[in-house]
């Protein structure tokens, strides 16, 4: 080996250690919870109600019969499978059709959502008791979101049905770690709240559904193409997702503004989950797909203005 070649060798091995750090560093300040978590939590902070005391979310009144704590804790077969289905409905895009958290969405996350198959690097834990801790509450800094809105039934058998995805032994919660959870969760007792609406809220209400946009319409029915499967496919809620939208001017010119309310809060937007699970080309088809359809005025402008307007 000459000298000429000695000094080119030494450069290459610089540049690689120089990459190598960089890429360690890199991931080692890349915000936990990944792309979209930080998406969902900006899109909440610019929807959040302001706080003025007179002005407070509004809460559904409702009352939760208490839970049987028994039944809650045993897996039976009707438990596995109302948990599976709640889990097709909920959980696969990023947990994975077999629980093997490498759904469509999985890639989206730092940390990668769990394996349900290994009883390897739970943060929470997988006993009962700890599956519903990880379900009320999430785990914070993560893309994992509380499913509060779900009834500690609903739950439950979500947790029955993650442990049968995983071959390995759970263990068995204790007597005291079960009263622990039925105490921070008022479990056996039930609750009752009462609704409260605040009177700007109302107000809001009474002036948003005056300017209700109207739904955005759907393709026709010998509409084909793959941007109308797509809308098909994912708009579960034509009036919901076009009120949504209405929110955000720019949806139609900016794709990243589209993808951050469609991914922030499916199925509540009028659109099925699995939308965290298209990929660049798809969404761009069906950003201009629903632009079509919504017409260029509006979320949902009826088909008729569309074709006077071009
Ligand atoms: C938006 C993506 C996403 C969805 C949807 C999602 N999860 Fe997760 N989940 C995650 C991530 C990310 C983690 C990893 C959190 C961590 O590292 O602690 C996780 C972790 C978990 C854990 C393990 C917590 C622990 O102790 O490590 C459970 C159990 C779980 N999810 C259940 C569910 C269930 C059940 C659903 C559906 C109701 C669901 N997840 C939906 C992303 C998701």
């Amino acid at each position: 080996m000459n000298k000429k070649q000695q000094q080119a060798l030494s450069v290459v091995a610089l540049v690689l250690v120089l990459a190598g750090l960089y890429a360690i560093l890199g991931f080692m300040l890349l915000p936990k919870g990944g792309l979209i978590s930080k998406q969902q939590k900006e899109w909440r902070e610019a929807t959040a109600v302001p706080s003025d005391p007179t002005i407070f979310p509004t809460v559904k009144g409702n009352q939760k019969p208490g839970v049987d704590l028994d039944d809650a804790f045993q897996s039976t077969p009707k438990a596995v499978a109302q948990g599976e289905k709640l889990f097709q409905a909920n959980c696969v895009a990023c947990h994975g059709p077999a629980g093997q958290g490498n759904g469509p969405a999985a890639v989206a996350f730092n940390p990668k959502p769990r394996n349900f198959t290994s009883p390897n690097g739970w943060t929470n834990g997988y006993t009962i008791a700890d599956i519903y801790r990880t379900l009320s509450k999430g785990v914070a800094g993560t893309g994992m979101a509380s499913y509060d809105t779900l009834t500690p039934m609903d739950r439950f058998a979500l947790a029955h049905y993650v442990q049968s995805l995983g071959h390995f032994d759970h263990g068995q919660d204790t007597p005291q770690q079960i009263a622990a959870l039925d105490k921070e969760f008022n479990l056996s007792k039930g609750s009752e709240t009462p609704s409260k609406v605040a009177v700007p809220t109302v107000m809001k209400h009474m002036a948003a559904d005056y300017k209700r946009p109207p739904a955005i319409p759907m393709p026709p029915p010998g509409d084909d193409s793959q941007g109308a499967r797509l809308v098909r496919r994912l708009v579960k809620d034509p009036g919901r997702t076009a009120r949504v939208l209405a929110q955000v001017p720019d949806w139609q010119s900016d794709l990243d503004a589209l993808v951050r309310v469609a991914v922030a809060d499916p199925p509540n937007n009028g659109l099925d989950p699995g939308v965290a699970g298209l990929d660049a080309r798809q969404w761009k088809l069906f950003q201009q797909e629903l632009a079509g359809l919504a017409g260029p005025t509006g979320a949902g402008s009826p088909p008729q203005a569309r074709r006077e307007g071009t």
